[in-house]
């Protein structure tokens, strides 16, 4: 399939993990990708394998939680290739950490990067979106954000939040073509869970909680992105796509 030739897809936190597999697969559909990633040497791996793979892409080092440098870099992306099409809004963070303990800058730490980050690049591109009369846009909430997780209200909260957000954006931005949905993962082995779980934690959670007996891999969840930011998800608007093994059922 070549659904995005001639297309630019923005994708944050690009540099690994589901967001790697989100830009792999938009640029091997034809995209032209723009990684972002506030980490500089996994965005310059992840430009190398896509160009080693005769793939289209340019890198771009962004914290998602700045809102001036969403704003200067957006620019920059929009003055170097006239469009941005596509919105993967990816880039998150997690850690456990008990309610009652949880520090008052690691809370705001996780809202700053997964809810306000999230927000200040949405709205950014959505301007330009808006100009254009087209555009998609799919943000990352999480299994999480349906149901709460012990251990991680921070968390839990801000995918919560990207859950209503997404909806809300839905409700306004519909009529200026540009389509909005959300997709929501449950365990999926990345450097992300690999750095919070062990084997054994992670062999006990596939027997008691996925009907189908294994964790997700991020490319189960890149496909599904690439879908709803296609024609082929023309009329889908305001969705949250689980995608979970059969967790949640
Ligand atoms: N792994 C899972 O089980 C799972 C499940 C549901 C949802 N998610 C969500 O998927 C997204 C990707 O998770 P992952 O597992 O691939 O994580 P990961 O840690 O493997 O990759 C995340 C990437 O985001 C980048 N990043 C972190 N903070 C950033 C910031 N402030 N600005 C820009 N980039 C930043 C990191 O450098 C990294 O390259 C996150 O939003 C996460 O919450 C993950």
């Amino acid at each position: 399939m070549q659904r995005f030739v001639n297309r630019t897809a923005l994708v944050t936190g690009a540099g690994q993990g589901i967001g790697f597999a989100i830009a792999e697969r938009f640029a091997a559909e034809g995209a032209h990708v723009l990684l972002a990633d506030i980490k500089e040497s996994v965005l310059i791996e992840a430009e190398a394998k896509l160009q080693a793979a005769g793939y289209s892409a340019s890198r771009y080092v962004l914290d998602v939680s700045n809102p001036d440098q969403v704003d200067e870099t957006v620019d920059r992306m929009i003055e170097e290739r006239g469009a941005i099409h596509i919105l993967a809004n990816n880039a998150g963070i997690a850690w456990e950490e008990p309610f009652v303990d949880i520090k008052h800058e690691n809370w705001r730490r996780m809202i700053d990067v997964n809810l306000n980050g999230m927000f200040y690049v949405a709205q950014r591109v959505a301007r330009h979106m808006k100009e254009r009369g087209e555009g998609a846009i799919v943000n990352m909430a999480s299994t999480n954000g349906l149901a709460g997780e012990a251990k991680y209200a921070h968390y839990n909260a801000s995918k919560g939040g990207i859950v209503l957000l997404t909806k809300t954006m839905a409700l306004e931005l519909g009529t200026a073509g540009i389509r909005v949905n959300a997709v929501c993962p449950g365990y999926i082995q990345t450097p992300m869970s690999e750095a919070i779980d062990d084997p054994a934690f992670v062999e006990n959670y596939i027997n008691n909680h996925i009907p189908l007996g294994r964790v997700g891999k991020p490319k189960d969840v890149a496909g599904v992105f690439a879908f709803l930011a296609s024609d082929d998800a023309a009329f889908i608007h305001g969705e949250c796509i689980v995608v979970d093994g059969g967790q949640l059922a």
